[in-house]
């Protein structure tokens, strides 16, 4: 293949917001944002989410968004190219570094996360949960978690599916894909929320969601809540610049942003209203189970609900989409600064990097079972290692040295020109916020991630 000399642009309009979308929502809104809102109590905890999603999030999105486009290129590239434009020294393009870096080494765990809703799927489809309690539920966990070729197989199947996407490219391969994906996703989630609302505890879910009890505000919360705004806005990882950067010019940066910050809201508190009415209607599991409350409460739940075992496997196939459009964000990026950086094929450098990540992945697969015991990486195995450094130390450093950048150091007219479909106010406004109130809260984060 030859070297890649035009960057390529969708070919919709909307399909930043779909695919942005996909990289937004994933993993993080149907796993992790219903069990960190039931370990952290509740409505307190969804409304400083939503708080730090408007005030930080959204900032640094349209900052990234706007590297993106501006630079049409990779996230380095794009980067280096506003750097050298705004007269600022080159170390700059660290920030787009951090962010290939950290979508290969997410994308390395994620896997094999998703690999696990992979066989979940396969048991659902199967009619496995059938008659589950909370033992035979953990037991069944526990097994998988125990089997490294079992968790590998999936692990293999999940980055396969990733490739199969990406290396057909931003238009044939990227765009199709979320083009199908994402409409099915919306229409398999608003089906599991008729059945929760018809077959489950509704109001009970709702009541936990929503109800505030200022008790529940904590610093502790707080910074739960600003890690998982940005993860789960995809922030800092270079998928969004290189989304950002097929934008075509005359998209508003500040509309697509804000739709896709909704729709990732959405999601997340549709997920949440959708498990935790299940989770309620049956008796002796409980919403602050932690990460088992989708591998474990759920499938108890609906092995004993009415046409459970066709809602669980709609829902295990609802996150698998999910994980499936978000980890095809992660290997983009870097497949992007290969391929653009050393002029190597799309094929090559889809199977070199896949390969490294598949590699790397052994890793996490082996720290649930053979290498449980290594703790050698600051008293972590390998999984708790790599979830750590990229949550809670690339993502918020990523984040901080970007509100910097864009809000300190790069030049004034570039953003404007990129935000001409802005008003004087909004303008204003954004950079108010990316230049005052994003980089103390990151910094905030960034040392209650390290230190707490
Ligand atoms: N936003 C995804 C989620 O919530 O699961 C995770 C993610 C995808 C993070 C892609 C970063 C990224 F670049």
């Amino acid at each position: 293949m030859e070297r890649i000399k035009q960057h390529a642009i969708w070919g919709h309009k909307g399909t930043f917001v779909l695919a942005a979308t996909g990289s937004a929502v994933g993993l993080g809104n149907i796993w992790k944002f219903p069990y960190i809102t039931g370990e952290n109590g509740g409505g307190a905890f969804v409304l400083m989410y939503l708080v730090f999603i408007a005030l930080i999030g959204v900032p640094v999105m349209i900052a990234e968004v706007l590297i993106g486009r501006h630079g049409r290129a990779n996230p380095v590239g794009a980067v280096s190219k506003m750097a050298r434009q705004s007269r600022v020294s080159p170390l700059w393009s660290a920030i787009g570094w951090s962010g290939v870096i950290a979508a290969f080494l997410i994308l390395s765990f994620y896997s094999v996360v998703a690999g696990w809703a992979l066989d979940y799927m396969s048991t659902a489809i199967q009619g496995g949960f059938t008659g589950w309690n909370g033992d035979s539920a953990s037991t069944a966990f526990d097994e998988l978690l125990a089997d490294p070729l079992r968790l590998m197989l999936w692990q293999t199947l999940f980055i396969g599916m990733t490739v199969l996407v990406v290396v057909f490219g931003v238009t044939k391969g990227l765009e199709t894909a979320v083009r199908v994906l994402m409409p099915l996703l919306f229409l398999l989630l608003l089906m599991l929320l008729v059945y929760a609302a018809v077959a489950g505890d509704f109001m009970r879910g709702l009541q936990f969601m929503f109800s505030f009890n200022p008790a529940d505000l904590s610093w502790k919360a707080a910074s739960v809540a600003l890690g998982h705004a940005f993860f789960t806005l995809s922030l800092a990882m270079g998928a969004i610049m290189a989304y950002g950067s097929y934008m075509p010019g005359k998209t508003s940066i500040g509309k697509m942003v804000l739709t896709v910050a909704a729709l990732d809201t959405l999601v997340a508190l549709v997920a949440g209203l959708a498990m935790f009415p299940i989770v309620f209607a049956t008796p002796g599991i409980s919403p602050g189970e932690g990460p088992g409350l989708m591998f474990i409460s759920l499938p108890v739940a609906f092995g004993n609900m009415p046409a459970g075992v066709l809602f669980g496997a709609a829902f295990f196939i609802l996150v698998t989409l999910a994980a499936w459009s978000s980890t095809i964000s992660l290997l983009e990026p870097c497949v992007a600064y290969v391929t653009e950086r050393f002029g190597v094929g799309r094929v090559k450098a889809n199977m070199v990097i896949a390969a490294l990540a598949w590699l790397l992945g052994i890793g996490s697969v082996l720290s649930f079972n053979r290498w449980a015991e290594f703790s050698g990486l600051f008293g972590m195995n390998i999984f708790d290692f790599l979830d750590f450094f990229t949550q809670r130390v690339m993502l918020p450093l990523g984040g901080l040295l970007m509100a910097l950048f864009v809000g300190w150091v790069a030049k004034r007219e570039l953003l404007r020109h990129e935000l001409r479909q802005e008003s004087d106010g909004q303008f204003r406004l954004w950079l108010a916020l990316l230049k005052y109130v994003c980089p103390p809260a990151l910094l905030v984060i960034l040392l209650a991630g390290i230190l707490a």
